[in-house]
């Protein structure tokens, strides 16, 4: 017969006081670290980590199985695959740093996820050209203007993009595709305005392949992200803003996997026919358009009475 495991209601008190002896002493081991900051959120994560073995009677069985997950989400990690960041886009921790992180003003754009597949140092491209370097489905001509918060505009702003193709995949997912597809750095002009041509964007599932697929089969979770571009706005002195344009017609608006959407990020991609004169240089066929205006807040000074 198996042993019975204890749960919350059947942990005793002398446990509970022992538990609370040890997190004591844990989060007392770091009284003397020097960075004040690093001592209260190790403390803070102690005390957090403790309650929570408690709260579910975690078990050694458990613990190892744990163990082995975090083990196994840091081997699946490389240069181009950065398992711990999908794991913490899928537990919805990566949307709380940025709910108490953030505090943008009321008029700024609003931020979300950086996700998994950034890569730094895309290549630099002019108004008008655009991020697709080999078909990868319908063109869509992503255009606005970046602002500050009383609406003049931010000439020199960058506007670094990357998105999926139809595949639904980023160039970092495929090796063997050329690595600045779909991805690319604006710079928007004097009256701020930016203008590139990308691709209507598809919905895509996260990967799977790995530990945090294994997790979210476990617990019968799906894996699709609505269908966006990820964009960051950089000016200086302003916020740098990591954001997505999320495509209106999406079907995973209600339910993305890392619970990512603002309804302010949702965008309308207009169809416009083959023969529109309004169409971009090099676009031929039915295409789409999708205007995305961008506010950016100023950058945060340093409170009164600090170095
Ligand atoms: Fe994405």
């Amino acid at each position: 017969m198996m042993a019975t495991q204890p749960t919350p209601s059947t942990i005793d008190d002398d446990l509970r006081v022992t538990v609370e002896r040890i997190t004591s002493e844990v989060v007392h081991s770091f009284d003397a670290a020097p960075d004040a900051r690093l001592r209260d959120v190790m403390a803070t994560l102690v005390t957090h980590l403790h309650a929570f073995a408690v709260d579910v009677a975690l078990t050694r069985g458990e613990w190892e199985a744990g163990i082995a997950f975090l083990t196994a989400a840091g081997q699946k990690c490389d240069d181009k695959r950065q398992e711990l960041i999908l794991l913490s886009d899928a537990l919805g921790l990566s949307m709380v740093v940025d709910a108490v992180s953030e505090h943008l003003p009321a008029g700024a754009t609003e931020s979300t996820v950086l996700g998994p597949f950034y890569m730094p140092d895309s290549p630099r491209r002019e108004f008008g050209d655009s991020i697709a370097e080999q078909p990868s489905g319908e063109p869509s001509w992503v255009h606005g203007v970046v602002r500050d918060l009383d609406g003049a505009p931010i000439g020199g702003a960058e506007i670094d993009v990357w998105q999926n193709a139809d595949d639904r995949l980023y160039a970092v997912q495929n090796p063997d595709l050329p690595q600045d597809n779909l991805r690319g750095r604006f710079t928007a002009r004097a009256d701020g305005s930016y203008g590139f041509v990308a691709v209507r964007p598809t919905d895509y599932t996260i990967p799977t392949d790995g530990p945090v697929g294994d997790l979210l089969h476990a617990t019968a979770r799906h894996a699709w992200r609505p269908a966006h571009l990820h964009l960051i706005v950089r000016a200086p002195g302003y916020r740098s803003l990591t954001t997505h344009v999320f495509d209106a017609e999406s079907e995973h608006l209600a339910s993305d996997a890392v619970f990512a959407v603002k309804p302010s990020l949702v965008r309308t991609f207009v169809r416009h026919g083959a023969d529109d004169p309004a169409r971009p240089a090099g676009v031929d066929g039915p295409w789409t358009a999708v205007e995305n205006d961008v506010v950016l807040a100023p950058a945060e000074r340093p409170a009164r009475g600090t170095a």
